[in-house]
């Protein structure tokens, strides 16, 4: 069996009485397309930070193209990572946009782009450059290189946001509700260039409201509910034939009639 690029193993997490995590375990293979939906607080965000190391998850193993991140107790009873080094190797292998694009404000786009490329991979500049100008015109923008975040839309700022995270050629990118902040007129230019990352063969986890796209292009998709995958199949079998009633809650309340 190959290395998954994820592994997930019974990831607990708990903030003081609410515990949101309740043992996640879950394997994207090299190229997968995994959509996650859940109600709002049912842990989504939560989980992929603990992906990322922005949170630590209180029991689990995270497992990133076969290295487990290692863990050291804390005195208070918990636990974090362990080496500093190891957790920015395991942050560079994944590529990471969330709701509000968080582009550097006094950056150009180009700048945006180049920034870890040059200055904590540690790339040639002309290189970082070219390659920038190559992926800006991936997502649509090129002729935007030179323009301050502020005077670009929302939906070109998140396009911004793509082309700023592929340059750090991650195993996978993590995306969290990438569109649920865009006006509705510029979802779809945003979801177009996310079709066509997952249909490169990308590895992708993605949170997202947006139901058409989630069955579309996703190998599975999972339903987080109290803090377990309450359902995880493949898209018809979720959206067609949901065998958990939960599911069918949440998707009468969200699919449109
Ligand atoms: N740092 C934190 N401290 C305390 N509680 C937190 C923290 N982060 C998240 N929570 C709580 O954990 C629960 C899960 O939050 P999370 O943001 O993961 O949900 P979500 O599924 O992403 O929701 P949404 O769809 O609204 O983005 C919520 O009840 C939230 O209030
Ligand atoms: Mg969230």
């Amino acid at each position: 069996m190959t290395t998954p690029a994820i592994s997930l193993k019974g990831i607990r997490k708990r903030f003081g009485d609410l515990e949101v995590l309740k043992g996640i375990s879950l394997d994207a293979a090299e190229g997968d397309v995994i959509s996650i939906l859940g109600a709002s607080g049912s842990g989504k965000s939560t989980l992929l930070r603990c992906i990322n190391l922005l949170e630590v998850a209180d029991a689990g193993d995270v497992v990133i193209g076969g290295e487990a991140i290692a863990w050291k107790p804390k005195r208070d009873g918990g636990r974090e990572a362990a080496d500093r080094a190891q957790v920015e190797r395991m942050r560079a292998r994944l590529g990471m946009v969330f709701q509000n694009f968080n582009l550097w404000s006094h950056m150009t786009v180009l700048e945006n782009v180049i920034e870890a490329p040059v200055h904590v991979q540690k790339r040639p500049k002309a290189e970082a450059i070219a390659e920038a100008e190559a992926l800006l015109d991936k997502v649509g923008i090129a002729d935007k290189r030179n323009h301050y975040p502020a005077h670009l839309s929302g939906g070109q700022q998140q396009r911004a946001a793509i082309a700023r995270a592929l340059a750090m050629h991650p195993r996978v990118m993590l995306f969290d509700e990438p569109t649920s902040a865009l006006d509705p007129e510029l979802v779809g230019e945003v979801l177009r260039v996310m079709r066509a990352l997952a249909y490169e063969g990308r590895t992708m986890l993605v949170v997202t409201h947006e139901i058409g796209f989630a069955r579309e292009v996703s190998d599975r998709v999972l339903f987080l509910h109290q803090g377990v995958i309450e359902a995880d199949g493949r898209p018809d079998e979720i959206f067609t034939a949901p065998k958990s009633d939960r599911l069918r809650q949440f998707l009468a309340r969200t699919m449109p009639a």
